[in-house]
Formats: structure tokens, sequence, C-alpha cells
């Protein structure tokens, strides 16, 4: 006799507190694609969507790796060449106190062995808030509670000082900085860092340092890596090929393990336990981090000119638009834009799509200060594209709510 499945398998139960804002939307997204309308979508933060193409350089090293036999299993923690590479890179960011170098699949892997790493029940680490989701699911998964600390809209989204004081407790074992930011595309300044690392020294924190979009800053001003102004304080910097390089497709992240040598390296061990148990990152992507690093570096200047202009368009849109006001974004390509409306900015959202096609995400997605509403564009998209997007929500603002 067959057995039948007669019961519903049910997820486990702390993933009811993993939020994915984007998914809310795909719904109402594919109901309206049904229905046969384009869609303009100032919500995907991938450049390969876009007018932009990974350097050939990199996908010609990658081709020759794989032509080269590079498809077995790589070492644990990468391979030597790009180790090397990674740790030039981390020299030329001010990066003295290097005590480990890794590569994962993606800084989304950098970030789930960290945090694991790290955690015990009990345990809480500072996210942002606004965040980039990531944080929050990897913690959910581990069933650790969120401590979110708020980003200062007022100071131009730094983070806010006191709200991280007010929230150290004696089992807050580490703090996020996301920097340049996504969502809202703000750049901590020196100060801050300075003031952050202080804290981190007090109260013995681990500091997690994501600085994917580090070459990404649009004004030319520089970038100040964390670890650089905190070499005596335990700081992994996350880095990686999806943005800088414009490959987030190979999925190839890393992490630099910075401090006093003594302090930290009883955690390193426990980060290289869990980077054996999943074997390696992806083999052959890995021969074009040393091209990507040490090689021409003119697709940035082709990105960032792209950036400036269509970030100057979308501040010129908000200051022209009525109910909208929105800090000027100095890092990667992320616009988080404040909403005078009298519902929330999921309605919003869910709205502006059914009725102009143009998908962006809401801030009670990403967390926000109650009271506050807010919602995300992605100006990768050319100027054409943005231009008849931000046309149809200047429309839809004055249509619904006059
Ligand atoms: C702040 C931040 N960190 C990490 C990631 C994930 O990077 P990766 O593609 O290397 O996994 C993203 C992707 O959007 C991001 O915005």
């Amino acid at each position: 006799m067959p057995v039948t499945q007669a019961r519903e398998i049910a997820p486990a139960v702390r993933l009811e507190k993993v939020r994915y804002a984007i998914r809310d939307l795909a719904s109402v997204a594919d109901e309206v694609a049904k229905q046969g309308h384009k869609i303009l979508p100032l919500n995907i933060g991938d450049p390969i969507t876009f007018d932009f193409q990974t350097p050939p350089h990199l996908i010609e090293a990658v081709y020759q790796a794989m032509r080269d036999g590079k498809n077995g299993y790589a070492p644990s923690s990468g391979v030597n060449e790009a180790l090397l590479a990674i740790r030039g890179e981390a020299a030329r960011k001010g990066i003295t106190t290097v005590q480990d170098v890794f590569i994962t699949t993606g800084v989304s892997e950098t970030v789930d062995i960290c945090l694991t790493a790290l955690l015990n029940p009990g345990d809480n680490l500072l996210t942002p808030c606004p965040d980039y989701p990531l944080y929050s699911a990897v913690l959910a998964k581990l069933d650790i509670g969120l401590n979110a600390y708020y980003l200062n809209e007022e100071d131009g989204w730094q983070p806010d000082l006191e709200d991280i004081k007010r929230k150290i407790t004696p089992r807050t074992r580490g703090i996020v900085l996301i920097n340049p930011n996504n969502p809202t595309g703000s750049v901590a300044t020196r100060k801050m860092l300075e003031q952050i690392a202080e804290l981190a020294r007090r109260h013995n924190l681990v500091i997690f340092a994501d600085e994917i979009y580090d070459k990404l800053i649009i004004d030319d001003d520089p970038h100040v890596a964390m670890a650089a102004v905190a070499p005596d304080v335990p700081v992994i910097t996350f880095g990686g090929l999806s943005k800088n390089y414009l490959a987030p497709g190979w999925r190839i992240g890393w992490g630099i393990a910075s401090g006093e040598a003594s302090g930290i390296k009883p955690y390193l061990e426990g980060v290289n336990k869990l980077l054996r148990s999943r074997l390696c990152a992806n083999h052959p992507e890995q021969y074009a981090i040393k091209v990507a690093l040490e090689g021409p570096q003119d697709h940035l200047l082709e990105v960032k000119r792209k950036l400036r202009s269509r970030r100057d368009l979308t501040m010129e849109w908000c200051a022209e638009t009525p109910r909208v006001s929105c800090v000027a974004p100095r890092g990667a390509f992320y616009a988080y834009p404040s909403l005078d409306i009298p519902e929330g900015d999921d309605v919003f959202v869910t709205e502006l799509i059914r009725q102009k096609y143009v998908m962006v995400v809401h801030g009670s997605g990403f967390g926000q200060r109650p009271g506050t509403k807010h919602f995300r564009i992605v100006f990768l998209p050319d100027e054409k594209t943005l231009t008849s997007a931000y046309s149809a929500i200047g429309d839809f603002l004055r249509e619904r709510y006059r």
C-alpha cells in the first residue's frame, strides 16, 4: 500500500521573523504584469539588469581559470592569489592589523558565517534601522532577537549614537555598520566611525563593517574604512565583486578580520570551522579577484558618472515634488525619500504598482522610526526610464492625495 502524506509540512516557527519587503510586492507585480503592463523596476539593486556590464577582463580571468582546470573544490578560505590580493586591498584601505582573510559565496555568506560564529542564544547584535534585510534574516535563522538602532534622517542618515548607547546591553556582542548604506545612500563620517569604535572598545563589541559599496562614492569624497580608524578593535570588513565590480551573479564576497591579535583569535577559529564545514566558495570566479582589485579600474569612472547623473535627476525630482523630501545619497545607488501622506507607505507602494506600474519598496519593509513613511528608490535605470518613472509617481501623488 502506498503511504500518502496527510499533514502539511510547516516551516520552522523562527522564520516568521524573516522580513523581505520585495517578496510582499511580488504578487501585486505579477498581477499587473499578467494584465500586460510593463513594470518600471526601481526596486532591483542589480546593475546588470540595467546598462552596466561586468568588466571584460574579469570575465576573461574566470573563463581562463575554467580552461585551466580550476573546477574542483578550492581551499575553504579561498585561493591564495585572491587572498593576497584582498590583503593588498586591505592595505590600500588603511587596515593595518589584518588577522585573517576569507572568501565566501557573496557577502551574504560572509554575514551568515560571521554572525553564526559569534552569537549564542540570548545574545544580541545591534543592526541599523532602516536595515538591509539580510541581517535580520540571518538573526531570525539563529533565533536571535533584533536590537535595531536608528539612523538619523535629520543628520543625513548617520547612525544615532545616543540610540546605540541606550541599546547596548550586557549581552550585546557586536554592531553592524553598512557604509555606504543600503537603503539610504549615506556615507558615515570619520567622526562617527571613531565614536562607534570607542563604544565597541568600551563594551567589547565586534564591529561588522559592511563596505560592499566602498568604491561607489558618488561625489568622490574618500571612503573611510572602519577598520582603519579602529586598528585595535575586532572588525570584520565585508567586501566583494557584486557591486564595485558589477558581478553579483558570481557570488563572490570576502571578509577581512582585523584587530588586536590575541583578542580576535578564538572567534576566528570559530569562523574557520564554519568555513571548512561548507567546503569552499565558487572556485573559478575567485580568479577574477586579483585582476579586479589590481587591474584597470576604468569601469568605476563610467559607473560613477552614471550614478551621479541619476542621483542628481532623482534629487531634482524630489525637490520639486510635493509630499516628497530626500536626504541626498552620497554613495551606492539607493535613495530613501520620506513621504508626507495620510496612509501607510505599504499602501502607497502597492497602489503605485497597480495604477502606474512603477515598483519601489516601502520604508516599513526596511524598518523606520514610528510615525515616519518612506520608500526606497534604486536609481540604476537610465535617465529616460527614471524620468518616466518619476513623472508617473508625481502624477500618482497628485491624483491620490490632491
Ligand atoms: C549592504 C549589502 N550587503 C550585502 C549585500 C549582499 O551582497 P552579495 O551579493 O555579495 O551577497 C547587499 C546586496 O544588495 C547589500 O546591499
